[in-house]
């Protein structure tokens, strides 16, 4: 499959990415709601890491906050002395108690902007971050432009490579993409949920389209009833609001099974599983898509990094899915 280029002169990077999020294992806000997916084995991270990496995928996107900087070690301690063959995508915009794995809320200042890279390079066990996020996505726009300006301050002092906006709101992606080391913009895309306007402004920026929650949280796999989706600490267990695909206790939703049930025939042909479906379907949605799937083993890495033998979905394919989700949903 083609490779994707991270801004100008950047890094190549291949069509896939895996996201560090559920690797971060349990926190929680100040409510002590969880914020994390539970508890992980960090011994089978940092194999599932490493496993990644053997089959070719370079790029992994984490956060200060995942964990409360526990993801951050754990990617840093997975790829320690191997730092030249990988691509690190981190995010700042959250404060959090690392002690007692709490979130404490967002802060768009330069000041804890600067704090927060120093401590990320630090977690990571590096000198530079290769895609450096902003991960408050409803932050003002006056906000986003000084602290765009900001990350070409870092760029210059050698700190980051680029950089990019995590948001769903193609306004305030704009705003980054006016910055000339601005190289990508995060955002939620899945088969489930899909993103036109943002990947129209992609494409006219030239900027990647990294997209979160590319199985839905795991709806988009084979993987049936709740299992670890209703362990404590599991925060499909205790869904918040933006949530939309689980209920309480971790089990999807009728309405959700369904429309995944509408479309599994078309995503499992050709040979490929549930997941692979999901992330051929990005990868036929532009070719600037950069789908970063979560993973709490070696073997879900496999699974996905799998999906790349059977390359996009088809544009027939894709018009197929638009069709039959379209069409009215039977939850009965
Ligand atoms: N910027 C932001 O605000 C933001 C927000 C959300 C996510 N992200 C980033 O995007 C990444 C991906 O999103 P996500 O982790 O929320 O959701 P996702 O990628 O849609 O789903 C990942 C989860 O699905 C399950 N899974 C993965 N591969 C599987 C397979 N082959 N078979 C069965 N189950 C499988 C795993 O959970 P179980 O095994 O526990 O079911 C895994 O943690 C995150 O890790 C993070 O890096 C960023």
């Amino acid at each position: 499959m083609e490779t994707r280029t991270l801004g100008r002169g950047g890094p190549e990077i291949g069509p896939l990415g895996f996201g560090c999020w559920a690797v971060g294992g349990e926190w929680q806000d100040r409510d002590g709601n969880p914020l994390g997916w539970g508890k992980v084995d960090d011994e089978e991270s940092v194999a599932a890491i490493r496993r990644a990496l053997e089959l070719g995928v370079t790029f992994f996107d984490t956060a200060d906050t995942y964990g409360a900087g526990h993801s951050e070690r754990v990617l840093g301690r997975a790829i320690a002395g191997r730092r030249d063959e990988v691509v690190i995508a981190t995010k700042w915009g959250n404060s959090f108690d690392e002690a007692t794995r709490t979130a404490t809320g967002a802060v768009t200042t330069p000041e804890h902007a600067r704090r927060a890279l120093t401590a990320s390079l630090r977690r990571l066990g590096t000198d530079h971050i290769d895609l450096y996020q902003f991960h408050v996505g409803d932050a003002p726009l006056a906000a986003g432009a000084e602290l765009r300006d900001l990350c070409e301050e870092f760029v210059a002092e050698g700190l980051i490579r680029a950089y990019g906006w995590s948001t769903d709101d193609p306004a305030r992606a704009a705003v980054f993409a006016q910055g000339p080391h601005c190289a990508a913009v995060q955002h939620q895309c899945n088969v489930l949920e899909d993103a036109p306007e943002m990947l129209d402004l992609c494409a006219r920026h030239g900027l990647l389209s990294v997209n979160r929650g590319p199985l839905a949280m795991g709806l988009l796999t084979d993987k049936t009833g709740a299992g670890s989706r209703g362990a404590k600490g599991d925060i499909r267990a205790v869904p918040p609001s933006w949530l939309r695909w689980f209920g309480q206790g971790g089990g999807a939703l009728p309405e959700w099974v369904a429309r995944v049930d509408a479309v599994r025939s078309v995503l499992t042909s050709d040979g490929r599983t549930l997941a692979q479906g999901a992330l051929a379907w990005l990868w036929a949605r532009s070719e600037l898509t950069v789908p970063i799937p979560g993973f709490r083993s070696v073997a879900q890495v496999e699974e996905n990094a799998g999906a790349r033998e059977s390359g996009p979905l088809t544009a027939a394919q894709v018009l197929e899915i638009k069709e039959l989700l379209a069409a009215p949903v039977d939850a009965s």
